[in-house]
């Protein structure tokens, strides 16, 4: 193989799972997450787990997805035999049920694509801006048709098998979306009073050190690097032997961060600078950004361009999702591709439509004090996604770990003090700092 293919090969994988990392998780959820939770005290445990488990972690699912081929259950099976295999369906089960939220976000997402594209998107009164989104949300049929679009253009992308063309338009717009992100941080951090919106981002304190802090950090680790949920199995099966694990996964980890931490920076100092609540909830990017672009020139141009690349954020995650269903089905239950995804297609769409109820006439029903949508995003980035990645550290920590050495060393030997910290982080520290912030979280 030639230099140059082998770096397009390497770059590809790198941009899929990058692509699968970065989406709404950094842009729409860590802003408002991040302010819900304490700033610094909810941003410091999540950058110190996504080096520490997150990181391992990462490898392992590549590592047993390369060793084992095919769907996520596939490759468990061949590394670990019956019971891990047992939970590769789990972690299907798990991308199935994020997918459905998901894709109620990602509805939004193309409706303020749509908005932008007519003009009407820049507006300057707050109050507009939140009328808009209230409408948006609380509405069942529009919101429930809007990720009805999302997520057919997720199955259209699958179906169509055009995964490809999205990972390279991927490769142009991923960078547009960074470029913007700075351009509108410079625009905001120049707005008075935008400073207060750095200081509440960053700002730390011991008191808002709390379990559930911590418990909401771990899950975001998971969410952001779409962890334990068999996605980074599903991709590296692909993944030539030459291929260098290790540093493949610690791009994957700095672009994931990176894009969590533009997007704050990018959120609240505007928030602040408008007089907006931080504790807008999950419509804070969608009300702060539009303001933004009101106050920049040729703004409705740029707001376009945002949503695009936005959109196709997104779009890349939903598709690594479902590619994490589809191979399963298509694997396991000899279904063909188009049938797997058309049934996905189905199911999504009425458990999706549940959770895009939830925001409006289905808003008094809830579950532990959360309404549908927020119930299953907080079983699943919390205990659904971290269970998965338990069953990963302990498969290659404890049962399987030659395979792991083998597999981290195919294109570079690492000494063997590097190797014995990858073992201890894989073996002990994942699986304690899993179940302590579990165990913490729930009962503490
Ligand atoms: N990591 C994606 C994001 O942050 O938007 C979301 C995601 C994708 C979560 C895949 C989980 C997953 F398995």
């Amino acid at each position: 193989m030639s230099t140059s293919s082998q770096w397009s090969s390497r770059l590809g994988f790198i941009l899929a799972s990058a692509g699968s990392a970065i989406g709404l998780g950094a842009i729409w959820k860590f802003p408002f997450w991040a302010g819900a939770n304490g700033g610094a005290a909810f941003i410091i445990p999540y950058i110190v787990f996504t080096f520490t488990i997150g990181v391992v972690l990462v490898m392992a699912e590549i590592a047993i997805g390369r060793r084992g081929r095919g769907s996520v259950m596939n490759a468990m099976r061949q590394v670990g035999g019956k019971t891990f295999a047992a939970l590769g369906a789990f972690a299907v089960l798990t991308s199935f049920i994020i997918l459905s939220y998901y894709s109620v976000v990602g509805g939004w997402c193309v409706s303020y694509l749509v908005e932008a594209l007519s003009g009407n998107v820049a507006v300057e009164s707050a109050d507009a801006l939140k009328a808009r989104f209230g409408d948006l949300v609380s509405n069942g049929y529009t919101n429930i048709a809007w990720h009805l679009v999302f997520l057919t253009l997720t199955c259209g992308t699958v179906v169509l098998g055009v995964e490809k063309g999205i990972e390279r338009l991927s490769k142009y717009l991923m960078p547009t979306l960074f470029i913007l992100m700075i351009a509108i941080i410079i625009r905001g951090l120049t707005l008075d009073g935008s400073w207060a919106g750095v200081l509440y981002l960053f700002n730390f304190s011991w008191d808002s050190v709390t379990p559930s802090a911590i418990l909401n950090a771990m899950g975001f680790t998971f969410f952001s690097l779409s962890l334990g949920a068999g996605i980074l199995v599903t991709y590296g099966a692909y993944l030539p032997k030459e291929n260098n694990i290790p540093t493949s996964s610690i791009w994957v980890a700095v672009l994931a961060i990176q894009a969590a931490l533009l997007a704050g920076l990018m959120i609240m100092p505007a928030v602040f600078a408008f007089g907006l609540e931080p504790n807008a909830g999950p419509g804070l990017v969608f009300i702060t950004v539009p303001m933004i672009f009101s106050h920049v020139p040729f703004g409705a141009v740029f707001a376009v361009l945002f949503y695009i690349c936005l959109l196709v954020a997104a779009l890349t995650s939903s598709v690594s999702l479902l590619e994490v269903v589809v191979a399963f089905m298509h694997n396991e239950w000899r279904m063909s591709r188009r049938a797997a995804t058309f049934t996905c297609w189905v199911t999504l769409f009425f458990l999706g439509a549940v959770s895009a109820l939830s925001f409006g006439v289905w808003s008094d029903f809830t579950i532990g004090g959360r309404v549908f949508f927020d119930f299953l995003d907080y079983v699943c980035s919390n205990f659904m996604m971290p269970i998965g990645g338990l069953a990963v550290a302990v498969l290659m920590g404890w049962k399987a770990w030659p395979v792991m050495a083998e597999e981290l060393s195919t294109a570079c030997a690492y000494s063997p003090a590097v190797m014995k910290t990858i073992r201890i982080a894989i073996a002990y520290l994942a699986p304690i700092l899993v179940l302590v912030a579990i165990y913490q979280g729930v009962f503490g």
